[in-house]
């Protein structure tokens, strides 16, 4: 692949101008693009042509920018996500009929929990969660649960910090965390009481494919709710995804 006179690979630039663009951004000019990725004007225009052309990006008339639907068909193609997703669905959809809050389907990626489906009713609570944005893992309570079943090598780098609070209630004491983990890996359930916000309480049990935890299946629930219907719930609607997995399997 040929490379910059920085050293830069072609690939470098192409994740580097992809990843300028975030829940809260979608949309830019080149320039903007350019800017953000660190890269000479030149360069972010001739990429983006090359995007647009390829219809991995899209332009409006404005010539402002935002990521193509090409790029969602490729990234949705066999991806474990994807899998993961048809399986939860049906099951997610009962959760939702039956407790009336958010439910959603999080899974661990790069140190943080990636939502890939989120479930809401028109009544329902206060929910910062977005399907395709991400939660820090020690502050959510689908991160929770993905963080107490990940290698012990990424639960360290965790907890070593920083650990941002995202509310007055997040708990970012390493050690307590430790505690609040085991716990989660003894019960099967996180609750989160006002760690993303004050006035809602996240809980969230892990779904397993294949003996290992690869998701986490959450409820957002207004901050005085009982618990107890969401979490019972949750662990009828797991035990039914893990099936389904199962089946997805033979
Ligand atoms: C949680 O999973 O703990 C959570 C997520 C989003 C919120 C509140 C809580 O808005």
């Amino acid at each position: 692949m040929a490379n910059s006179p920085s050293g830069d690979s072609m690939t470098d630039r192409l994740v580097r101008v992809l990843e300028t663009f975030t829940a809260e951004r979608s949309m830019q000019t080149a320039s903007e693009i350019g800017r953000r990725a660190g890269l000479p004007s030149s360069t972010a225009h001739r990429i983006v042509d090359e995007l647009v052309a390829a219809g991995l990006l899209e332009r409006d008339e404005d010539r402002r920018v935002h990521l193509g639907m090409r790029l969602w068909e490729l990234a949705l193609r066999g991806s474990t996500a994807l899998r993961l997703r048809q399986a939860a669905l049906p099951h997610m959809e009962r959760v939702q009929a039956l407790i009336r809050e958010h439910t959603q389907l999080a899974v661990l990626e790069q140190g943080e929990a990636l939502f890939l489906e989120r479930l809401s009713h028109p009544d329902a609570g206060a929910n910062i969660t977005r399907i395709a944005g991400r939660l820090p893992l020690h502050a959510s309570s689908s991160g929770i649960v993905l963080l107490a079943h990940a290698p012990g090598e990424l639960r360290d780098r965790v907890l070593a910090g920083p650990l941002r609070a995202v509310s007055h209630e997040t708990v970012t004491d390493a050690a307590s965390l430790r505690r609040i983990l085991a716990e989660v890996r003894r019960t099967g359930v996180a609750v989160a009481p006002g760690w993303i916000e004050s006035v809602s309480t996240g809980v969230a049990v892990p779904l397993r494919d294949a003996g290992e935890v690869v998701a986490a299946l959450s409820i957002v629930l207004p901050r005085d709710t009982p618990p107890e219907p969401a979490i019972a719930a949750l662990r009828v609607a797991a035990g039914e995804i893990e099936q389904a997995l199962r089946a997805d399997r033979r």
